[in-house]
């Protein structure tokens, strides 16, 4: 891998981390502020007993739709990168520090009047978005631990690197073999996948046959050197694998971040109009 992939690697996941203290803990503050000025009108604002439909009710509710409105539009965004001073990390920044005063905010609105109806459904699922939120943060910052103590120092370029670099030497260290041993090796190189299922990984099949065909009566002078090299790439593919897993597994909390943010815009929708048109 050349240096400039290297620095490309470290530059991600610089990212994935120091988007909680981007600028200065920038956004935190703002939340806090937020948190602390929406605790401290509610104090002197809210009227006993205290509920979502009174003018400080209704202010926090607005505040808190359009947060919601801001943060799923994250969505759009993210798949928009252009260059300025809201760069993606001070959009994931602001995102994670917004979205857990949300919390807050969105609390006090309610009043804390809970009950089996649409309203609190919609508080709950958007309780779930943030806890699945958070979630996600917590995989972002382990994971550039958890991945490289599986890499073992080496970037994800090199671990595929390091296994095209032992199929050419297989190939040719499988020219001089039986046939029976060459076809076990194209099966190796050909069908070795990273990714998905491999209960029929190729590069299996042939550890076992080049076994068999070694501890036969007349073994072939080059199957040891196959033997090894085949050993080395059942290895570099197992970390791969592990790779590819734990990469799944930290995207995996977006399947429940996603669409229950849909489910929590479908939700607002109702509960807006339930609020104005039903109450
Ligand atoms: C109601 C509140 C929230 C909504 C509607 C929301 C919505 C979204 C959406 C639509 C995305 C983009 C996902 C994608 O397209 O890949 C996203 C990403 C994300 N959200 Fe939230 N979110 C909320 C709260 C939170 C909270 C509280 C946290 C953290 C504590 C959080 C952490 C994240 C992270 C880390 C990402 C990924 C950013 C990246 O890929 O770089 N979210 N969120």
């Amino acid at each position: 891998m050349s240096a400039g992939g290297q620095t490309r690697g470290r530059a991600k996941t610089i990212r994935h981390v120091g988007f909680l203290r981007h600028g200065g803990f920038r956004w935190l503050f703002v939340a806090l502020v937020l948190c602390f000025g929406a605790v401290w009108g509610y104090q002197r604002f809210e009227p006993d007993p205290p509920s979502g439909g009174s003018w400080y009710g209704y202010g926090l509710g607005t505040v808190a739709a359009l947060m919601i409105l801001w943060l799923a539009y994250l969505g759009v965004r993210k798949r928009s990168i252009t260059p300025g001073t809201w760069t993606l990390k001070g959009w994931v920044s602001a995102h994670v520090y917004l979205g857990m005063a949300l919390a807050l905010i969105a609390t006090l609105h309610t009043a804390f009047q809970f009950g089996w109806n649409l309203h609190t459904l919609f508080y709950g699922l958007m309780l779930l978005v943030i806890a699945s939120g958070l979630v996600g943060v917590i995989l972002y910052v382990a994971m550039p631990r958890v991945l490289s103590a599986n890499r073992a120092e080496l970037t994800e370029r090199q671990m595929l690197e390091q296994i095209e670099a032992l199929d050419q030497q297989l190939h040719e260290a499988a020219l001089p073999l039986s046939s029976e041993a060459a076809a076990a090796v194209r099966g190796s190189i050909r069908n070795s996948p990273i990714g998905g299922l491999h209960g029929r990984c190729g590069t299996a099949r042939a550890v076992s046959i080049i076994e068999r065909l070694r501890r036969g009566p007349v073994p072939d002078a080059g199957l040891d050197a196959v033997a090894g090299l085949l050993n080395k790439k059942s290895g570099a593919l197992a970390r791969a694998r592990r790779h590819a897993r734990i990469k799944a597994v930290l995207q995996a909390w977006l399947y429940i971040h996603v669409p229950a943010t849909f489910a929590v815009l479908a939700a607002m929708v109702a509960h807006i109009v339930a609020v104005f048109f039903y109450a």
